[in-house]
């Protein structure tokens, strides 16, 4: 039985609204003529397609970029993509459609409870949730927010229909660091921009509106890294739905970078501070404290000691390394198992071959992402490179923290108004000794940076380093 309902009548006709949402300036454009049509009963407020043929979204009728934007996305093209796979079944089908999975509804609708074929695809309603009411009459009390957070027990948001064994996005995700909100100090807003998603959202210019948006403005009520906060939910400009690139090798234009450098280098106005996610600077070879006797190339106006991590050779840069979905075997099951690169560890844990959270020694680690992209020949050769490079530079960095512990106190006065060699060589120790992947990064710089530091120690202090560790430098020439 259908049940014809009452058409979304609208007075004005090309009605033009230009808002500055988002990252697409928004035009909104009112229609006099029936978007909705037929919706079969059970429906529960999803409106769906107005026309399958064109993929037109009711919403789309009126949201016109987000509508343009969306149709360049996988999701518009769900259903194809699941009926053509050749093994479709009814169990695949909530998740590759409009219903109450990805939205706050609990109750089902949609394609659901009808199974029409307005409801194909991934529609706006999937994530926004039934909009009915809006479409009728498009007004404050009646807007259909989407959820930016992602629930941990996966009923709502992305991971609705992004996890599970096939795609376990949102089951890797939570592991991961950022899964979970840093609960920074109160009254130390400077920490948003990168510990919370919705803050990372506004220092980027994205002052949309979600569900969530009121709630998180309270203490220790911010969001993780959530989905939405790296892909965007609309555009398909990026490769992945990123919201910026992960291929450019520029601290403010990189995705990763954009969070990943807070201080790569010695902020003199907070002497006394280490580095602090210094990933960033010290990949693309500007990172740490530089001694003046340091010899350096020259990038642009920039000098640099780059590494070939930072470089053409690893296009994709930090997700080159962190970011990598391969299939692997469980040893003991025989299962295959999809990892989706969502713990964003370059080197992760396995057991029983599988990707797991958490640390463990190198050799119950996979290094297959420095193998997969032809860099390194074997896993072996990538582990055993690594272990020169950290035995290395745990030598140099033991060293220079021996005679660091000689300097005098005074000299680490942080309130003298002088950024002193003892304090950049400290920022160095620091850069090496307490962010591990630093050797990885950038193993060329961080010798350097070591070796310069013990020299300019001695320089200005006197104070000589102990016999057994080379001065030259060993990890690569710049
Ligand atoms: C008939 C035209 C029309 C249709 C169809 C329509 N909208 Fe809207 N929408 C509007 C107008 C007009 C506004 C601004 C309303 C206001 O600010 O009071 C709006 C506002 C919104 C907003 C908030 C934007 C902001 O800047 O805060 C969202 C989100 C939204 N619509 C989503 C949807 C979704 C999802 C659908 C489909 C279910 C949809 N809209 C269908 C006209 C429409
Ligand atoms: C209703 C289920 C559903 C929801 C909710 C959903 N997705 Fe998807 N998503 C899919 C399906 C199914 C595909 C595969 C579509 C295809 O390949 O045709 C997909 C594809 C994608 C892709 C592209 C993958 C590729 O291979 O190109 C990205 C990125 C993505 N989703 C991110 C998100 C994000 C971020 C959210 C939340 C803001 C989200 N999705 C919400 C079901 C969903
Ligand atoms: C729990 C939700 C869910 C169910 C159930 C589901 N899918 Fe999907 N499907 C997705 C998501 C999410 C993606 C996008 C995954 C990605 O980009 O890695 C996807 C992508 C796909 C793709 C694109 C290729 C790929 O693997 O990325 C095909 C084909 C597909 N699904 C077929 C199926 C079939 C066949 C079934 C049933 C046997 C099924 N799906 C059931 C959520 C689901
Ligand atoms: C420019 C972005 C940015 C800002 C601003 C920022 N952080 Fe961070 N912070 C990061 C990133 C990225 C990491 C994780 C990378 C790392 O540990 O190297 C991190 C790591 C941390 C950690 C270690 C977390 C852990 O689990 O090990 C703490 C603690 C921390 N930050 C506190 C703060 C506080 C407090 C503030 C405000 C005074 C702040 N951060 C401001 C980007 C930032
Ligand atoms: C994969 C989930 C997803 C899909 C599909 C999706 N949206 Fe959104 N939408 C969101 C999220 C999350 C936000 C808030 C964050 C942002 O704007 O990036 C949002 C924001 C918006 C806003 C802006 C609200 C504001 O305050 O400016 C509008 C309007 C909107 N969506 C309309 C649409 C329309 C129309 C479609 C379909 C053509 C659509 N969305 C498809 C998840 C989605
Ligand atoms: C810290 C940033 C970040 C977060 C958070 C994040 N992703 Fe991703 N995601 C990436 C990157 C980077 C890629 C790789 C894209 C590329 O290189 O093309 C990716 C890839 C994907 C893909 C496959 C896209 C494709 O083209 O094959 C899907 C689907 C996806 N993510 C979904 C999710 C979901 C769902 C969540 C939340 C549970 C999530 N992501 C959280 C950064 C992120
Ligand atoms: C919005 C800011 C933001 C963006 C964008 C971002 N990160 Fe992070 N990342 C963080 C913060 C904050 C932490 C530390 C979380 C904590 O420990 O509290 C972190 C932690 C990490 C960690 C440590 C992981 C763990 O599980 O402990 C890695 C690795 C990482 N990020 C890599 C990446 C990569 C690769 C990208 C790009 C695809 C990226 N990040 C994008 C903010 C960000
Ligand atoms: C060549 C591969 C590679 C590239 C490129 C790479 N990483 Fe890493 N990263 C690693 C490895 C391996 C570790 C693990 C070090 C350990 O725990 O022994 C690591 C560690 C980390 C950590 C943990 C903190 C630390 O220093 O130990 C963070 C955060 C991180 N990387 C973020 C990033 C970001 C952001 C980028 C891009 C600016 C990036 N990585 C580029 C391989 C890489």
């Amino acid at each position: 039985m259908r049940r014809v309902l009452n058409p979304a009548l609208l007075a004005l006709v090309a009605f033009m609204l230009v808002s500055t949402a988002a990252c697409v300036d928004e035009r909104i454009v009112y229609r006099d003529r029936d978007l909705t049509g037929d919706i079969p009963t059970g429906h529960e407020g999803f409106v769906g397609l107005t026309s399958q043929e064109s993929n037109l979204t009711v919403c789309g009728n009126c949201h016109v970029s987000f509508q343009g934007e969306w149709e360049q996305t996988a999701h518009a093209d769900a259903w194809a993509t699941l009926q053509n796979s050749g093994h479709a079944q009814a169990f695949c089908e909530n998740c590759h459609t409009v219903n109450q999975l990805g939205n706050l509804t609990e109750a089902a609708g949609g394609y659901a409870t009808t199974g029409d074929a307005r409801y194909h695809n991934v529609q706006c309603e999937s994530c926004h949730g039934p909009g009915l009411a809006h479409v009728q009459s498009p007004g404050d009390d009646n807007i259909p927010l989407a959820p930016l957070a992602v629930g941990l027990d996966m009923t709502t948001g992305c991971g609705e229909c992004h996890q599970g064994a096939h795609h376990p996005f949102v089951d890797e995700w939570a592991e991961s660091g950022h899964g979970t909100a840093l609960d920074y100090p109160a009254g130390r807003p400077e920490c948003a921009s990168c510990h919370s998603g919705e803050d990372a959202l506004v220092a980027w210019g994205v002052r949309a509106d979600f569900t969530e948006k009121e709630a998180v403005n309270q203490p220790g009520q911010h969001l993780a890294i959530t989905c939405a906060v790296c892909h965007d939910p609309h555009s398909a400009d990026n490769g992945g739905q990123l919201r910026f690139p992960v291929d450019v090798p520029n601290e403010e234009q990189n995705l990763c970078m954009k969070c990943h450098h807070k201080r790569g280098t010695p902020d003199m106005a907070s002497q006394n501070r280490g580095p602090h996610s210094p990933e960033g600077p010290v990949l693309l070879g500007y990172g740490g404290w530089w001694p003046p006797n340091l010899q350096f190339g020259q990038t642009g106006d920039t000098a640099t000691i780059a590494a070939t991590h930072g470089s053409v050779a690893n296009p994709r840069l930090c997700a080159g390394c962190h970011v990598n979905a391969y299939t692997a075997t469980d040893d003991v099951t025989g299962a295959q198992i999809i990892s989706t690169g969502h713990l964003f560890a370059a080197t992760p844990c396995t057991v029983n071959g599988v990707p797991v959270p958490g640390d463990c020694a190198p050799a119950e680690r996979t290094y297959r992402t420095c193998t997969d992209a032809g860099c390194h020949g074997s896993e072996n050769v990538a582990r055993s490179i690594e272990q020169v490079a950290e035995l290395r530079i745990g030598s140099l960095a033991t060293q220079l923290n021996t005679m660091l512990a000689q300097v005098p106190a005074t000299e680490f006065n942080h309130n003298d108004g002088r950024y002193s060699t003892a304090e950049g060589a400290r920022f160095n120790y620091q850069l090496a000794a307490l962010f591990p992947g630093s050797t990885i990064h950038n193993p060329f710089l961080v010798e350097a940076l070591l070796i310069a530091s013990i020299q300019q120690v001695t320089n200005d202090y006197g104070i000589a380093p102990g016999p057994g560790v080379s001065l030259n430098r060993q990890l690569g020439q710049n």
